[in-house]
């Protein structure tokens, strides 16, 4: 079959022919139609989770996915052939099955869930990582009880979703982007932009002037050291709370939490559910082949996502 995979860590992903998977006692065999993109396709392909897990090369990438179940393997069953599903490939060792790929094996008991009538596959695609990452920062940290919240790095995948949640039950959320998006960001639900790109003091400004005691929680999915974090952490008020998606760790006196996604089915099962009524966008930015996976995923390491780029297998 055909799929995109890293000869070792570090290498460029390719295109390549790579044996279809069978699926073990326990599995379901999905024929995978669309698998959306995430900053975690290349990092595992970086190998960040190298020590972690354990890894096969080549290294099929992907991890969100939607189709259908073409097989299922032995043992007790929940699914049939031919439901539609979407969920993550995140079973060891990582690579033997990645949703870049147009098959995957997963088992019945992972993040996986039924696309409900009427969703289309790739939009149920675009959900799994970053909708579950922005529903679990909401509902299992401290950035819960928050009135007001400061996105950093709104504009991307998870802070898409984020904006939209935390508008949703009453927060006001201001996003902090790089570059013009305001109306893209009123449109998700904030109650103001601010642009990190003009630099520390303006963006201080920028907050104080909105909040002057700070705001009572900030989201951080973009610094990769403790300075940035620290910098976006001094607009937090005294007793706020503050939460990191890139485990940074964060200066000393305030409180903090490094954020690590527990994915579930019934999560993802309440997210469709969110997304078929309405009450949730998924902001689809680029459809694109499977072919031009590489070059996104060049493209999404040095930054620029608006919304999910989904690809089409
Ligand atoms: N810990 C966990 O369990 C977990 C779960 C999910 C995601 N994550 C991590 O969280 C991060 C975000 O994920 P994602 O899916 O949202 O990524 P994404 O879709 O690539 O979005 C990242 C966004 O950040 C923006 N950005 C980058 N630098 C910025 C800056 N200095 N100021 C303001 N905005 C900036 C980018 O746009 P511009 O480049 O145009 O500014 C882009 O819109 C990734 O590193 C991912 O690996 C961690």
């Amino acid at each position: 079959m055909r799929a995109i995979a890293v000869s070792t860590f570090g290498a460029e992903p390719c295109l390549v022919e790579v044996p279809k998977p069978g699926p073990a006692t326990g599995e379901v065999r999905v024929k995978v139609e669309y698998a959306a993109l995430n900053p975690l396709d290349w990092q595992t392909g970086d190998g960040v989770r190298d020590e972690a897990v354990p890894h096969v090369f080549p290294l099929v990438l992907g991890t969100d996915f939607a189709g259908r179940v073409d097989m299922i393997g032995s043992g007790d069953n929940t699914f049939r052939v031919g439901d539609p599903v979407f969920g993550r490939v995140t079973a060891p060792p990582l690579g033997r099955c990645g949703a870049y790929g147009e098959y995957v094996c997963v088992p019945q008991d992972s993040p996986i869930a039924l696309v409900p009538s009427g969703l289309p596959l790739q939009v149920a695609a675009a959900l799994p990582t970053a909708g579950s990452t922005a529903a679990q920062i909401l509902s299992s940290t401290a950035v819960r009880s928050g009135l007001t919240l400061l996105v950093v790095g709104a504009t991307g995948g998870v802070g898409s979703f984020l904006t939209q949640l935390a508008a949703a039950r009453g927060t006001a959320v201001v996003a902090a982007v790089r570059g013009d998006e305001g109306r893209r960001m009123r449109a998700l639900g904030a109650i103001a932009t601010v642009d990190t790109a003009s630099g520390s003091a303006a963006l201080e400004a920028a907050v104080r002037d909105l909040y002057p005691d700070g705001v009572d929680a900030l989201v951080d999915l973009v610094s990769t050291d403790t300075a940035s974090f620290a910098a976006y952490t001094a607009l937090v008020r005294d007793g706020g709370v503050a939460v990191t998606t890139r485990g940074v760790a964060a200066p000393g006196g305030i409180a903090w939490a490094d954020f690590r996604l527990a994915p579930t089915a019934a999560l993802l099962d309440e997210l469709a559910s969110a997304v078929a009524s309405g009450e949730l966008t998924v902001p689809i930015d680029m459809e694109l082949p499977l072919e031009k996976a590489p070059q996104a995923l060049v493209q999404n390491r040095a930054g620029g996502a608006r919304g999910k780029t989904v690809f089409t297998i």
